[in-house]
């Protein structure tokens, strides 16, 4: 019987490393386990080299903690000259727009999704993107971002007269894997091509005490969690995804995280403006209007491009204000990225080991001695973490791409019982309102039960806050185009969809 079959010769091969880096306890319930605990125990040992986990966990704890006050002085707004705005250079889109298309239509773009998290704060037991946030149509969050790569593959190609492919990388987690792809087997990809959907997993890493004990939350289970966004480039290099790319021929990638309902996906827009700018990396950004509101901002500290996150900024700073009002902080990241090809390989190859993770304190459940299972009230443990912007500092041409929060950000977070932000209630909301706009702008009316024209911008809160339940397929249109044979000069009476069969309007309580 060989070391996978046997697990008492699979247990020695783990017990002398475990041993040597301090880990010993994590076999503690070895003799009372029955086989199958047995085997999941040993399938998170598999998963675990603690050598290395042990220098990050080293590296991480003893690196200086900033001290808050120089943090604030060294930090510096995103100089507006690596800015490109769509509402102070909106005579620029359409050049910008026509460029992302072209390297769209020679097949030059892939986009890169990140749906690695655990969706903790929605409180889902399965990936977020399979989360239906109760449209008219039940659509998930992967079906839409599907159908826009299927609606822009479309555009390119009919503007260039040849077909074009935008492959999708979809980086998932071990705890994610399995349903995602389940998903997409099941409705068919969506529409798209199996072979250009690809699907590839991150790391995971064990939560520690904080004297390096990593920790078991079950006496056969360790406590273990995704290495983070940032998780994405090491995974990039051992599942060889950057192979794939370049044999693709691909020479962009906007990368972007799961819980957007508004995301351009594969936004040619963007993608336009840093190809223009020649740029090997480039953030989309919304301005952060609340020195509150829970977005990383992006700008310069001691000199280099990154993200300060939420979590680690201070209010005096948050705060801080410019002569006209605006917060000077105010670039705040949407976690929506582009890199060229050329800068992740340099990533990959040569920055990637020498990133540090971040540490989150956390209350982490786990098992005493006596195997008690025992839910802490305050932080007895931390995470280990990487971010997916911390490579900014590597780019030798940054640009910030300043976008409508309204067109292009509702994040869902949040379950609906929670404080109200970024909801599904908040993230259904965005989505019909901004089509609702779509349909005004190509046109179109909407009536209210008595034929009366609802005005534009309804006078009454009530109205205001529920908006008219409107929907628009990503298959008819991808950014309001395409709509004036639907709409123009005509009334509906809301629920509508507009889709691939056409117009529908629902009756009333058709929802
Ligand atoms: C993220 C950004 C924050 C930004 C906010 C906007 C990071 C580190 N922070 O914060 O600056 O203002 O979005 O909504 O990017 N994910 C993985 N693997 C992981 C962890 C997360 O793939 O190990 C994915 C998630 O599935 C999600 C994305 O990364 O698609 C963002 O993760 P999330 O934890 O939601 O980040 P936020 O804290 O909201």
């Amino acid at each position: 019987m060989d070391r996978d079959q046997d697990p008492e010769l699979a247990l020695a091969a783990h017990r002398e490393q475990l041993e040597r880096s301090g880990q010993a306890h994590l076999l503690r319930f070895w003799d009372e386990l029955d086989q199958a605990e047995r085997a999941e125990l040993l399938g998170d040992l598999n998963g675990c080299y603690f050598p290395e986990i042990m220098s990050f966990f080293n590296r991480a704890v003893s690196a200086p903690v900033p001290i808050q006050q120089q943090m604030d002085e060294q930090m510096e707004p995103v100089p507006r000259e690596v800015q490109g705005s769509v509402s102070r250079d909106w005579e620029r889109l359409p050049e910008w727009k026509a460029e992302g298309l072209l390297q769209i239509s020679k097949n030059k773009v892939a986009v890169l999704l990140l749906a690695g998290g655990q969706g903790t704060r929605l409180g889902v037991t399965y990936p977020k993107g399979m989360y239906n946030v109760g449209l008219l149509s039940r659509k998930t969050l992967f079906q839409i971002q599907a159908e826009r790569i299927l609606k822009l593959q479309h555009l390119a190609s009919e503007q260039f007269g040849h077909k074009c492919t935008i492959p999708w990388y979809i980086m998932t987690s071990s705890r994610t894997m399995e349903s995602t792809k389940e998903f997409f087997n099941l409705n068919g990809y969506f529409g798209l091509q199996e072979e250009n959907v690809i699907f590839f997993q991150q790391g995971m890493l064990p939560a520690m005490t904080f004297d390096g004990k990593a920790i078991l939350e079950g006496k056969s289970k360790i406590s273990l969690a995704p290495d983070g966004n940032g998780g994405l480039y090491r995974a990039l290099r051992n599942q060889k995804i950057v192979e794939d790319v370049e044999k693709r021929g691909i020479g962009f990638i906007h990368v972007y995280c799961v819980d957007n309902i508004l995301v351009k996906v594969a936004d040619p827009t963007f993608i336009g403006f840093c190809v223009k700018q020649q740029a090997d990396c480039g953030a989309k950004v919304v301005e952060k209007t609340n020195p509150t509101e829970a977005v990383g901002v992006v700008c310069k500290v001691n000199g280099l491009y990154q993200v300060v996150e939420y979590s680690e900024i201070t209010l005096v700073t948050a705060q801080k204000r410019n002569p006209d009002g605006r917060l000077t902080f105010n670039a705040g990241n949407i976690c929506n990225h582009f890199f060229t090809l050329q800068f992740l390989k340099n990533i990959v190859k040569d920055y990637e080991p020498k990133l540090q993770h971040h540490v989150a304190w956390k209350k982490i459940p786990y098992v005493d001695e006596n195997g008690q299972q025992i839910k802490p009230d305050s932080p007895n443990g931390i995470k280990l973490e990487k971010f997916v912007f911390d490579i900014f500092q590597f780019s030798k041409k940054f640009v910030v791409f300043e976008v409508l929060r309204e067109d292009e950000f509702s994040p869902l977070k949040n379950a609906d019982s929670q404080n109200g932000k970024d909801t599904p209630t908040t993230a259904r909301h965005a989505l019909m309102s901004l089509h609702h706009r779509w349909v005004l702008n190509a046109g179109g009316h909407f009536v209210d039960e008595n034929g009366t024209r609802i005005p534009a911008i309804p006078s009454l809160q009530e109205l205001a806050d529920v908006p008219i339940k409107c929907e628009i397929s990503p298959v008819v249109s991808y950014s309001g185009e395409d709509l004036d044979k639907y709409v123009a000069g005509r009334e509906f009476r809301p629920p509508l969809i507009i889709d691939e069969n056409g117009v529908q309007e629902l009756t009333a309580n058709g929802l």
